[in-house]
């Protein structure tokens, strides 16, 4: 890791103020990092609109201009990627390192190039974070997939366009792993099938990214994903949705700051669970014409307890901030992580911060209200940063928030928007 993410921004924040305004939600960063590696899969033009100035997005982008791809961005959030000229099939490591999604430059370039290598992918802390799913989905459409030092290989039986279309079992539904594969299967001979295939949106905003540039893809959101290989594909232009998780990051800290918050652009009719569950904590949660959440709270928040989930169960990566917003609740509140083994790396910073708050695995018993006091925390993970940063929202006094990179690898402007909604924070 460079030096200087290492010491890295900090955010220094004032605690005591309710939320109250209007906050726009940006890009999503997951579904923007698996469509921009769709424009491996083409000669033409693929155009994203709406997508996040996030440094996870920076990291592809530069992943991506290393393997040939041209890309010319906007600061109003439109990119154009070309991919006419892929001149290098091989993901440099140091590029890889960076972030998960990188590794899902394989899929597209072994399906169009016949040949694809990379270094495991980088990415947050949060578990194991095998990538045997993707390995096993190429395998089946006939790739030999073999290892070379730390990289990993994968090859076509013949050469370019020569993947077969297979039907491929997923041991877990995984996210990046189901893009990949579908990636890899638009251009296959043949027909693929998806089965146990994972339905976030995140996914499904690829799906139809695909179909856009001419790929026939069905049962897009479901378990199975059939997909009918084609021989090229084609230019698009896709918006990008806005990030879920943004979206009910900024619930959950209107919610717990007793603010009363309008959420614009947020995608409602993909976060039914976490307005459930803020619902139950006792939040006013309204859905404001197309794409606007109204959130306000006044008085004692419920405790609630909730599993983090495959979608559309409470997404993993909400499970730290409403853990934030728990420690706000009269009583005790259990959290269940089913989807990564490490997702408890905040339990230690709002500990620090004076929450009571114990993890066992993968679990988590959450005792309020506990009055919260600034303290020198640390952002562990986007996720863990995004909880601490909530905590410091309603603590008493100062928080000084190290290794804030990590909330700019998935939160735009973040400080921007916090100041906004009446926070008064410093970013140093
Ligand atoms: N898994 C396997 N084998 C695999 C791949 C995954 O067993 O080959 C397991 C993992 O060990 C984990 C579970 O599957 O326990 C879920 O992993 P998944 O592959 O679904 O996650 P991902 O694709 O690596 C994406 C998001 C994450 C988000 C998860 C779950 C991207 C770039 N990342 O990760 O986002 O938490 O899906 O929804 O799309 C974040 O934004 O902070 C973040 C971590």
């Amino acid at each position: 890791m460079p030096l200087n993410r290492a010491r890295g921004p900090r955010y220094e924040v004032q605690g005591g103020a309710a939320l109250h305004g209007t906050v726009r939600v940006s890009g999503g960063k997951n579904a923007a990092l698996a469509m921009m590696c769709a424009a491996l899969l083409t000669t033409e033009d693929v155009v994203l609109t709406n997508v996040p100035a996030i440094s996870d997005v920076d990291s592809l982008a530069d992943l991506l201009v290393t393997l040939g791809v041209t890309i010319d961005r906007h600061p109003d959030g439109a990119m154009r990627l070309n991919a006419s000229r892929v001149s290098t099939c091989e993901a440099p490591t140091e590029l890889i390192s960076e972030n998960r999604a990188s590794f899902q430059v394989m899929g597209p370039l072994l399906a169009r190039h016949g040949f694809a290598s990379s270094a495991p992918p980088g990415g947050d802390v949060i578990g194991q974070r095998p990538i045997d799913v993707h390995l096993a989905g190429f395998e089946a459409m006939g790739a030999r997939v073999s290892r070379e030092g730390e990289r990993w290989l994968a090859e076509a039986p013949a050469g370019p366009g020569s993947l077969r279309g297979a039907r491929v079992f997923m041991d877990y539904p995984s996210v990046s792993g189901t893009q990949n594969v579908m990636m890899a299967a638009v251009l296959a001979r043949g027909a693929s099938t998806i089965v146990n295939a994972a339905t976030e949106p995140e996914v499904q905003e690829l799906g139809h990214l695909l179909e856009a540039m001419g790929a026939r893809v069905t049962g897009i959101g479901t378990q199975c994903v059939d997909v009918e290989g084609v021989p090229t594909l084609h230019g698009a232009t896709a918006r990008v949705m806005p990030d879920r998780i943004e979206a009910g990051t900024f619930a959950i800290a209107a919610a717990m700051t007793g603010g009363d918050v309008l959420v614009e652009d947020a995608p409602v009719h993909v976060m039914d669970a976490v307005v459930a569950k803020l619902r139950a904590a006792g939040a006013l949660v309204e859905q404001r014409g197309e794409g606007c959440l109204h959130i306000a709270h006044d008085g004692p928040l419920r405790p609630v307890s909730f599993q983090a989930l495959p979608y559309p169960g409470l997404a993993t990566d909400l499970h730290a901030p409403m853990a934030a917003l728990l420690t706000q609740a009269a009583g005790v509140s259990i959290i269940h992580e089913r989807v990564f083994d490490n997702r408890m790396l905040y339990v230690g910073e709002l500990r620090k911060m004076g929450a009571e708050i114990v993890s066992t695995g993968s679990s988590a018993i959450v005792s309020g209200p506990t009055s919260l006091h600034g303290a020198r925390v640390r952002a562990l993970d986007v996720r863990a940063g995004a909880a601490v940063m909530l905590a410091a929202l309603v603590a008493q006094g100062t928080t000084v928030v190290d290794e804030a990179y990590h909330l700019d690898r998935g939160y735009e402007r973040l400080d921007e928007k916090l100041r906004g909604l009446g926070v008064r924070l410093e970013r140093a």
